[in-house]
């Protein structure tokens, strides 16, 4: 294996790593992934991915069969197999503040650089704080053998869950961080499999070269912006509530600049997930380190408006209930709400740090019975809040209801008859949390109708 086509291995069988194992077995690839949790490799060995992701089972089944993709829990094999060495673990936020907990990153560098024997490349996936980069090189300088001579790359990704496959395979960007030509060769071969299935489509994939700081910074400041447009698209939707305005015209209408764009402008309960919410935190710490805090003081103010979206369900709740807004927030005892949604978003069946989950805990801490239904996040949201009720259908969920919110546009929601669902209930008052469902068809039917 030269430069042409490297063996490549993927540290972290997690969302990123899994999803990128198998895609690069998909283009061809000798691919070797590797985790510490050995119950998941296992369970991806014998053809099963451990989260819900679109398209991936299928792949990841034929390219087991194909015997170009293989996953272990041994750093020697993965020394002994890889040229270029994906670091994919995760970096959640730390107990103890904004930043980024490094502790994977620092266990899979120093579980793999004294095993290494010859030239390899180790690359750096996982969303860090700027520094990490130099920081890894500093821990292979101590732990790799010399003759090993291992260099590093950055290579941030940028996938969003429940289009991972198409992401990984057809990205609209590849970031090579690099200090040397040999890595950027070394890089280059392990993304020619992008490169050829994009020629083929008669498509572009620009690469941008760049130090390692920008590399890290590139994938903190893509989502720092993310995170802005939906805050400031539910900062809109604040002041067109006060003003009786409509925030979805409002979006709609600024979309159609270019300049602005009409993506990532939907108005609702705003983000959450694994990445948005902790990256703009971790990417405020580092700032402060960096002693120029003040220059992301603003992604504070971005946190706040998501959070008081969390809360404006609970306050909605209480109006379309009649129930007194106290300072110590509502009292809804005695009512039944169905929630409709416990996952991040649609299409996925992901509940960490999911703005639904979040308001079905406020909504039972303000003494409301609340029964869930998800179509894909049930088992996730019950081990998260195994004090709620959780129902098995959508009718389920509904049925009685003296309030039904909508906390995540799964289609199954939008699709659902409000006439039907009419009959089911106890009120006909609905909390429409992600600005999804047809409003007048609901009002048509009866319903007391509340946007975001
Ligand atoms: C996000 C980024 O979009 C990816 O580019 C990035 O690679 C990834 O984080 C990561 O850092 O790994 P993801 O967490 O999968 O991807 O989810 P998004 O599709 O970005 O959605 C995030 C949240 O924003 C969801 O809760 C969604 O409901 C919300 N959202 C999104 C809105 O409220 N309004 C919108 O207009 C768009």
């Amino acid at each position: 294996s030269g430069a042409g086509r490297p063996r490549l291995t993927f540290l972290g069988t997690g969302y990123l790593g899994a999803t990128y194992a198998i895609c690069f077995a998909e283009m061809g690839y000798e691919v070797l992934g590797f985790d510490v949790d050995e119950p998941k490799i296992a369970k991806l060995a014998s053809g099963e991915v451990p989260f819900h992701e679109p398209g991936l089972d299928e792949l990841l089944r034929k390219n087991l069969a194909g015997g170009r993709l293989r996953f272990t829990t041994s750093y020697d094999e993965v020394a002994e197999f890889g040229d270029v060495h994906f670091i994919c673990v995760g970096t959640p936020q730390r107990a103890d503040g904004l930043a980024a907990d490094l502790s994977y990153v620092e266990a899979a560098v120093t579980g793999l650089a004294p095993k290494l024997t010859r030239k390899a490349l180790i690359v750096g996936k996982s969303t860090v704080p700027v520094g990490t980069a130099e920081w890894v090189e500093e821990i292979i300088a101590r732990h790799a053998p010399e003759q090993a001579q291992v260099e590093v790359a950055w290579s941030p990704e940028f996938l969003q869950e429940g289009f991972a496959v198409e992401d990984v395979l057809r990205p609209n960007r590849v970031i090579f961080g690099v200090k040397s030509e040999w890595a950027y060769g070394m890089l280059y071969g392990s993304h020619k499999g992008v490169f050829d299935l994009a020629m083929t489509e008669d498509r572009e994939v620009p690469v941008v070269v760049t130090d390692f700081a920008t590399a890290e910074l590139v994938k903190v400041a893509a989502n720092a912006f993310l995170a802005t447009k939906i805050s400031f698209i539910n900062a809109m939707a604040e002041v067109c509530e006060a003003a009786g305005a409509d925030v979805t015209q409002l979006a709609r209408a600024i979309g159609y600049d270019p300049r602005i764009g009409n993506r990532f402008l939907r108005a609702g309960l705003g983000f959450g997930g694994a990445c948005l919410p902790k990256d703009i935190r971790a990417f405020q710490a580092r700032a402060q380190e960096l002693g120029v805090g003040e220059a992301l003081r603003f992604l504070h103010e971005v946190d706040l408006i998501n959070q008081r979206r969390r809360q404006r369900v609970v306050q909605l709740a209480a109006e379309l209930l009649d129930r007194p807004n106290g300072p110590a927030g509502p009292d809804l005892s005695g009512l039944r709400i169905a929630v409709l949604g416990a996952t991040f978003k649609p299409n996925s069946d992901d509940v960490r740090d999911s703005p639904a989950l979040s308001v079905v805990r406020k909504l039972s801490r303000a003494g409301a019975s609340v029964a869930v239904y998800d179509p894909e996040g049930m088992s996730n949201a019950e081990r998260e809040l195994p004090e709620v009720g959780f129902a098995k259908t959508l009718t389920d969920a509904v049925a009685r209801a003296d309030l039904v919110c909508v906390l995540t546009e799964w289609e199954e929601f939008r699709n659902a008859d409000p006439a039907t669902l009419a009959e089911l209930v106890n009120g006909k008052r609905v909390i429409d949390g992600r600005n999804c469902l047809d409003q007048g068809l609901w009002v048509r039917a009866g319903w007391d109708y509340r946007g975001m």
